[in-house]
């Protein structure tokens, strides 16, 4: 996989670790990143040897301290929209991703940086990890999906609070407001512990990981009755191979072996 200039890929016991990798310049994303993201995700919902994602960022300082702020100085209205638009259909991309995707929070989640995180399913910090959404001391707001994004997780009024101060608040502040699961006390230990949940998660029902994340992310999908997908997606999960291996192993008190079918 050495066809990109932004972000490694390495997969390991069927886990892509996705690395974002400019520290020289705090990880942030240019287009080109985004782009390659893009690639990345394609390959994820396609191979079958991925069965889980971890996105991380290069170096001991920053996840990502967010998007390239030498590109977006130059935008204009028009190009501005398509700017906020390509960037929320990437990051939509990992959301709706049917494996599960887990950000290890390495350092700085700014802006771009907060809003990639938001958008994989599950996010891990280190102790030393930063986050805020500062877009306002730019002149501009989040626009990668944040404004929707933050309020759906940590609550209207401290959503407000964050992206109108730009504050930026720390790993321990961003899990009492639930915008990060867990935090790793070392930066050491943070892919460790999103490795080990992940080998947890991709040994469940393939299938059902994956109406999980619709069913969920049919909460905040306008105009869509979630308890109907929830209930279309249970239907379907009784159809499944995997649905017959989960019962009948618990019936015979062993593992069982699921294959995705
Ligand atoms: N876009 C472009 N370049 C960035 C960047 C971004 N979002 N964030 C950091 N960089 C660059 C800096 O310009 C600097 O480049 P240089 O060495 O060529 O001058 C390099 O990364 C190192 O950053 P620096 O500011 O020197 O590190 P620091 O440790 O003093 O501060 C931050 C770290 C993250 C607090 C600070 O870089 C920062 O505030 N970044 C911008 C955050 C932001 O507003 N993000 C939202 C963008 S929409």
């Amino acid at each position: 996989m050495g066809e990109f200039e932004n972000i490694d890929l390495v997969v390991k016991e069927g886990i892509l670790i996705l690395t974002i990798n400019r520290p020289d310049k705090m990880n942030a994303l240019n287009v080109a990143t985004v782009e390659e993201i893009r690639t990345a995700f394609r390959r994820v919902y396609d191979d079958n040897e991925i069965k889980g994602v971890i996105v991380t960022g290069e170096g001991p300082k920053a996840f990502v301290a967010g998007a390239d702020i030498s590109e977006i100085a130059a935008l204009n209205e028009m190009n501005g929209r398509k700017f906020s638009e390509n960037g929320q259909e990437v990051f939509a991309l990992i959301e709706n991703c049917h494996k599960p995707v887990l950000a290890a929070i390495n350092g700085y989640a700014l802006g771009g940086g907060c809003e990639l995180a938001m958008a994989c399913h599950i996010r891990i910090a280190s102790s030393n990890a930063k986050f805020g959404l500062p877009e306002v001391s730019l002149g501009i707001i989040p626009g990668y999906g944040g404004t929707q994004r933050l309020t759906q997780l940590v609550g209207k009024g401290k959503a407000m609070e964050l992206m109108m101060t730009g504050d930026m608040i720390s790993a321990e502040e961003a899990r009492s407001l639930g915008l990060v699961n867990h935090v790793a006390t070392t930066q050491d230990e943070l892919l460790p512990t999103c490795e080990a949940m992940l080998h947890k998660i991709i040994a469940k029902a393939p299938l059902a990981i994956g109406m999980v994340v619709s069913c969920a992310n049919a909460v905040y999908t306008p105009g869509e009755n979630g308890f109907q997908t929830e209930a279309n997606s249970f239907g379907s999960c009784c159809k499944t191979e995997d649905f017959k291996e989960g019962t009948a192993a618990f019936l015979e008190k062993r593992t069982p072996n699921f294959k995705g079918e």
